[in-house]
């Protein structure tokens, strides 16, 4: 078993789709949404010791949080609770990605978290009880645990096997607002135009990055964003700047907001988009990037 330090990346978990399907009697929503990963990342890593402790650092660890409330505490606790002499240790998470900003990086460090510990104790990727810990830690926790480009349906349980996607050449944006995702719920059907048609396009398995492109821009939507917007207005503009920018084949918000992003062709157009927004906007967090 290893005793060095280990060490992850926990990606940004986009959705290039998220489509509400209806409310549930507990109040909850059903969802259905394409979710890809993205190469931005948070970085996770473990020092095998005694007890259980997390530091937070890195360039947004200050909007992170308290380190007692972090995901990767409580996934690591969960999985403690089912597995017997579980050997912990230090965590040490370099924050990167915006907090609370619908690009689950809480959930994806949590899982990062569970992958940690996995390979400290030898437990295989496959065993049941990493799922468990995950599912009880947050509803975006389970698709981070193996971050592929899969279909997630329900509310975050149900996840389809990993889809062979093409790279899209993404930029990635953030306006600095957060909006708690309960009000972008609660705000749901409230705003005229907010949900769409019912269908949820058929992903296959092989595609190219043209084709896929296309099947978003007239199949997908994220159902979130109308609220969203209605909350945070900041989001609309953030769409419209991407969409002005060359080369932008889609723009959608991710989640429940406020991170939006834009889809380009290749890497350099993604790349100088992404300027011409730092100039335009600096106080925004913006950053180009890979989805897979
Ligand atoms: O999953 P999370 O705890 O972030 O969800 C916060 C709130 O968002 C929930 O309490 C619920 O009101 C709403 N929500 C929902 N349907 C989902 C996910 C979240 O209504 N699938």
């Amino acid at each position: 078993m290893p005793s060095g330090v280990l060490a992850t990346r926990a990606p940004a978990k986009v959705n290039l789709t998220l489509h509400v399907l209806g409310r549930r009697p507990d109040g909850y929503h059903e969802l259905e949404s394409l979710v890809v990963f993205a190469g931005a990342a948070d970085r996770l890593e473990l020092e095998p010791g005694d007890g259980l402790s997390l530091r937070i650092e890195g360039p947004t660890a200050a909007a992170a949080g308290p380190a007692d409330d972090n995901l990767v505490l409580r996934a690591a606790r969960h999985l403690a609770e089912r597995v017997a002499f579980l050997r912990m240790g230090t965590f040490r998470l370099t924050k990167n990605l915006p907090a609370a900003a619908g690009i689950g990086g809480g959930s994806s460090d949590a899982a990062a978290a569970l992958r940690l510990l996995a390979s400290l104790n030898g437990l295989p990727a496959d065993d049941p009880r990493l799922f468990d810990a995950a599912r009880r830690t947050g509803a975006d926790v389970p698709v981070c645990l193996d971050p592929r480009a899969r279909m997630m349906r329900g509310v975050g349980e149900r996840i389809g096997p990993p889809l062979d996607l093409p790279p899209l050449f993404a930029v990635m944006v953030n306006p600095r607002v957060s909006v708690p995702t309960p009000e972008v719920f609660r705000r749901l059907g409230r705003v005229p135009g907010d949900l769409g048609p019912p269908d949820h396009p058929a992903v296959p398995g092989r595609i190219s990055a043209g084709d896929l492109v296309s099947l978003l821009v007239a199949g997908g939507r994220n159902d979130l964003e109308p609220p969203a917007i209605a909350a945070e207005p900041v989001i609309g503009t953030a769409l419209s700047r991407l969409r002005a920018l060359d080369g932008c084949r889609l723009a959608r918000m991710s989640g429940s907001g406020a991170t939006v992003f834009g889809l380009f062709d290749d890497c350099r157009a993604a790349s100088r988009a992404a300027r011409a927004l730092r100039v335009a906007e600096p106080s925004w967090w913006v950053k180009a990037t890979v989805f897979r």
